[in-house]
């Protein structure tokens, strides 16, 4: 069993704890999905102000976005390189945070709570893997702070899949 704790109010020391969790989490486990799976949970029920927090991972044979673990409501399933802020970051290959999803042009709505958004890409060996996305009912919820420790957290993850 995995305890989760209540994460500390300043963000560097809350993703200093995250990240340590997320390695013992992860540790001598190398399965893509599960690792996800438990990643999702970890962020969703650790971090303040989340309404949904998970996966989009590349789908090799069309090459969008395809719907993977996830904690929160129902979402979108498919969204194609380039669309919306998953698919914004997937292009750019670089996190997108977004302070009011509303002022976002081609925003996908798949949650009417959320507020503000941030996604991480995920990059392994050159090849994109597919994106981290974590939407808040919060108006500014995510912040250059919170980009640099999701992408930290990011990197632990592409490492626990082994080389
Ligand atoms: N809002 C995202 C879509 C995914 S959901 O938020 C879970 C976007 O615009 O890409």
């Amino acid at each position: 069993m995995h305890t989760l704790n209540e994460l500390p109010q300043d963000k560097a020391a809350a993703y200093a704890e995250l990240a340590a969790s997320l390695r013992a989490l992860l540790d001598g486990e190398r399965d893509l999905v599960a690792n996800a799976a438990n990643m999702a949970a970890l962020l969703y029920w650790s971090l303040r102000d989340l309404n949904w927090a998970g996966f989009y991972l590349v789908e090799p044979e069309r090459g969008d976005l395809l719907l993977g673990p996830f904690q929160g409501k129902p979402a979108c399933v498919r969204i194609p390189i380039g669309r919306g802020v998953c698919g914004a970051a997937a292009q750019r290959r670089e996190t997108v945070v977004v302070r009011d999803v509303h002022a976002f042009p081609g925003h996908i709505a798949c949650d009417s709570a959320s507020n503000s958004e941030v996604v991480v890409p995920i990059v392994r060996d050159g090849r994109l893997l597919g994106v981290l996305d974590l939407d808040s009912p919060l108006h500014a919820r995510f912040d250059d702070e919170d980009a640099r420790g999701l992408e930290a957290l990011v990197r632990i993850f592409v490492e626990s899949l082994g080389g």
